[in-house]
């Protein structure tokens, strides 16, 4: 459920038509609903009621300060997966003991930041990222909490590119190794063992792998407690999918996985962490974009729209369907004709939808791309010097830019001409 609905013919972002924040801002944008923010999370924090919990957001769905403002106001964790995350997470008001640093990748500057600035733990990916930690921590005289990623080899059912708990993908560390690394951990002068984490991959439709995943968890909670290492916190990742087309089923509901999680790990008495991002901010993003012409092709017909796959990604990189409507409410009758959906971009990949069936739009009216709020605008671009994509938030009838677009002077006065030029 999201809060962008149509009322007396018009599309409203809560209480305010998309029409009129598309005069103000211009097109095209992104723009959230706070309700629909707030919903996402409370569905996932009421999910895991009766447990010792925290409810920790991947912000790489959708990282704009006042996103993660939002939902720290709610009492959030942050899920992070780099520096830049993290001093987004802090600049947002999130304290370190919330934060969550994730990734197969980080840093010796990264790890100093986070030890330095304050983190609920490492989710660490491998032996010698754990050596690195250790010594950085002792480094600066204190010691490092940590839970290590464990791959369990399970196939997510989801699209190849973010699938990540088979064995031949590059993150975590197998299953059937853990206990040789906690045992090296354990030893380790800079590290506290305290839980175990887990994450199969994103946009997950069955409950199935998570099951599978979870029942392995809890499996080597018990080994490694009798090997004598203290277990109390179970990261067990994001992924929950979210309906795109208008035809799909429904995935499952939050409260579903949360009586899974209960189920699979609720006996073993640990605190328990997720992270969700797409469940939270997908639904509650649209991108807003004008036609700028409607062109007869071959046997086909193109809506060229002034957004673009700089702009948005998903379809030319996963192949994602995304719902585009007209934000003036076509007639309940109105017949359906047959486009194909494209940007402004010198590529044939900037095509955002084949073959759509939708209702008839004209030049200069708009349209929005439903569940865009999740990896959209974080993965936008400025390819063709088009300006990254701006920002704006609704809460009941009030709006605001919470990322302004850039003019072509900030764009171009980035670059620098050296000296002999
Ligand atoms: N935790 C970890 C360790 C992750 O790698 C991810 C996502 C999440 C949590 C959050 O997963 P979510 O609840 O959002 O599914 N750009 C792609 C998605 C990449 C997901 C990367 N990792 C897309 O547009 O579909």
């Amino acid at each position: 459920m999201d809060h962008f609905l149509y009322r007396d013919g018009a599309l409203y972002a809560e209480d305010v038509p998309v029409a009129e924040i598309a005069a103000s801002v211009g097109t095209p944008f992104y723009l959230y609903s706070t309700a629909t923010l707030t919903r996402h999370f409370q569905l996932f924090d009421e999910a895991l009621e009766g447990m010792d919990h925290l409810v920790c957001y991947a912000m790489k769905a959708a990282s704009n300060q006042a996103i993660l403002k939002t939902l720290a106001d709610l009492g959030a964790g942050m899920d992070v997966v780099s520096g830049g995350e993290y001093a987004r997470a802090k600049a947002a008001g999130v304290p370190g003991e919330r934060i969550v640093f994730a990734g197969v990748g980080k840093t010796r500057a990264e790890i100093r930041m986070a030890l330095e600035g304050g983190i609920r733990q490492f989710n660490v990916e491998s032996e010698p990222e754990l050596r690195v930690i250790s010594e950085m921590a002792t480094s600066l005289g204190t010691v490092a909490p940590i839970t290590v990623r464990v791959n369990p080899d399970v196939d997510a059912k989801t699209h190849v590119k973010i699938a990540t708990g088979k064995a031949e993908n590059k993150f975590g560390i197998p299953i059937g190794k853990a206990r040789e690394v906690y045992a090296e951990a354990a030893a380790l002068p800079g590290i506290k063992v305290i839980g175990i984490d887990v994450h199969i991959g994103s946009q997950l439709t069955d409950l199935e792998p998570y099951e599978t995943a979870y029942r392995k968890v809890a499996e080597l909670t018990e080994q490694l407690r009798a090997d004598g290492h203290s277990i109390s916190r179970l990261d067990l990742g994001g992924g929950l999918g979210i309906p795109y087309a208008p035809s799909n089923e429904a995935p499952p509901l939050p409260s579903e996985y949360g009586a899974l999680i209960k189920r699979t790990v609720g006996h073993l008495g640990c605190e328990i962490e997720i992270e969700p991002g797409r469940l939270i901010a997908g639904n509650a993003g649209l991108l807003v974009s004008r036609v700028i012409y409607v062109k007869q092709g071959e046997g086909r017909q193109f809506l060229i729209l002034d957004a673009a796959m700089n702009d948005l990604i998903r379809p030319a990189m996963y192949d994602a369907y995304h719902d585009i409507v007209p934000v003036i409410e076509p007639d309940a009758g109105a017949e359906q004709q047959q486009f194909d959906v494209v940007g402004p971009v010198c590529e044939s990949g900037d095509t955002f939808a084949r073959a759509r069936m939708m209702p008839p739009v004209e030049s200069g009216e708009l349209v929005a791309f439903r569940s865009a709020g999740a990896y959209g605008a974080v993965m936008a671009s400025e390819y063709n010097t088009r300006p990254l994509v701006p920002e704006v938030l609704a809460k009941g009838d009030q709006f605001a830019v919470i990322r302004r677009r850039p003019d072509f002077d900030e764009i171009i006065n980035r670059d620098t001409i050296p000296p002999w030029l």
